[in-house]
């Protein structure tokens, strides 16, 4: 049966996608297909199972098929690195990929979540990090990711708090050596004493994400100044308990719908040097969220 791509697919469609495993539940295939369709681009973006034994295999398939750009999802952006000509300086930093370029069979290496995370709160929330104090809760892949781009962007100091304190502490020592950003390392147990000076956090815990919805980082949102802007990385469910309890509190709050938008966004700018249409990629990622939650 023919649909829309089997009418649109010509001799000349270049080819984008993400590999990752598992990979049937990404969105970014619906957000860049819209973008892709929105901007009349002759591109399409396809899912790949790949297995963290055929990484580079995938590499050697990337250039040898000519895939102008791949996003690299869970397990592989630390590996896929090994088997790039090229990595970006803020990627090398983080030490992890989300994004390949290939440039003429040239493969370069980038990583977007960062940038992502400070688009959508320069953008959405209207705040600039530079000066501030910043509490990350978590320090995961994505805590990384947005640690150094804060540190990057001269956030004041930042406070890395996770549930395994000596993760906290590693990252936060990593970034205060690469950086030179004033950043320190806590436990859970910790964490409500350093509200009181902390001008923006963020979650980058899944803690509050689908299914386990009643979930929430241990903080005392009474503690955080009343002007402080809470945010999570969570977008599934977007309006997350921390983020309603927020909310409800007064407070400013920054869902992470647009930080997912925003680092696909940077990946397509990078890509095809266009400026990516944020808002049908948003759009596009609420109308794929609300279809996943009615199944
Ligand atoms: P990601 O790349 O999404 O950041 P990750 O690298 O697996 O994923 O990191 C997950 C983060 O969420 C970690 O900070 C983890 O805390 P630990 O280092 O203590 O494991 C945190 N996390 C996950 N589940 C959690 C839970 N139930 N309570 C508290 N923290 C949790």
């Amino acid at each position: 049966m023919p649909n829309r791509f089997t009418q649109c697919l010509t001799g000349s469609t270049g080819v984008l996608g993400v590999i990752g495993d598992p990979i049937g539940h990404s969105l970014s295939p619906a957000m860049h297909n819209a973008a892709l369709q929105a901007l009349g681009k002759d591109y399409v973006y396809v899912p790949f199972s790949v297995s963290a034994l055929h990484v580079q295999e995938a590499m050697a398939g990337m250039r040898a098929l000519g895939i102008k750009g791949l996003n690299v999802t869970i397990p592989h952006k630390v590996a896929v690195a090994d088997y790039l000509d090229e990595i970006d300086p803020v990627a090398q930093l983080i030490g992890a990929v989300n994004t390949i370029s290939n440039q003429t069979g040239r493969l370069v290496g980038y990583n977007t979540d960062g940038y992502g995370f400070l688009r959508s709160l320069k953008e959405e929330a209207g705040c600039d990090p530079k000066g501030l104090r910043v509490m990350i809760i978590g320090a995961g892949g994505a805590a990384r990711a947005i640690g150094f781009q804060l540190a990057l962007s001269k956030a004041r100091a930042l406070v890395v708090s996770n549930r395994t304190e000596s993760r906290a502490v590693a990252l936060a020592a990593e970034i205060h050596k690469q950086t030179g950003c004033s950043a320190i390392g806590i436990g859970f147990r910790e964490l409500n004493s350093y509200l009181l000076s902390t001008d923006i956090l963020v979650n980058t815990t899944s803690l509050g994400m689908y299914p386990e919805v009643a979930t929430i980082p241990p903080l005392e949102i009474e503690h955080l100044p009343q002007t402080a802007l809470i945010c999570d990385i969570v977008y599934n469910p977007n309006k997350t308990l921390l983020i309603q309890k927020a909310a409800a509190s007064g407070r400013a709050t920054l869902p992470g719908l647009g930080m997912l938008a925003y680092q696909g966004a940077a990946a397509l700018e990078i890509w095809l040097q266009v400026k990516a249409p944020v808002d049908v990629m948003k759009t596009a990622l609420q109308r794929q969220l609300s279809a996943a939650l009615d199944i």
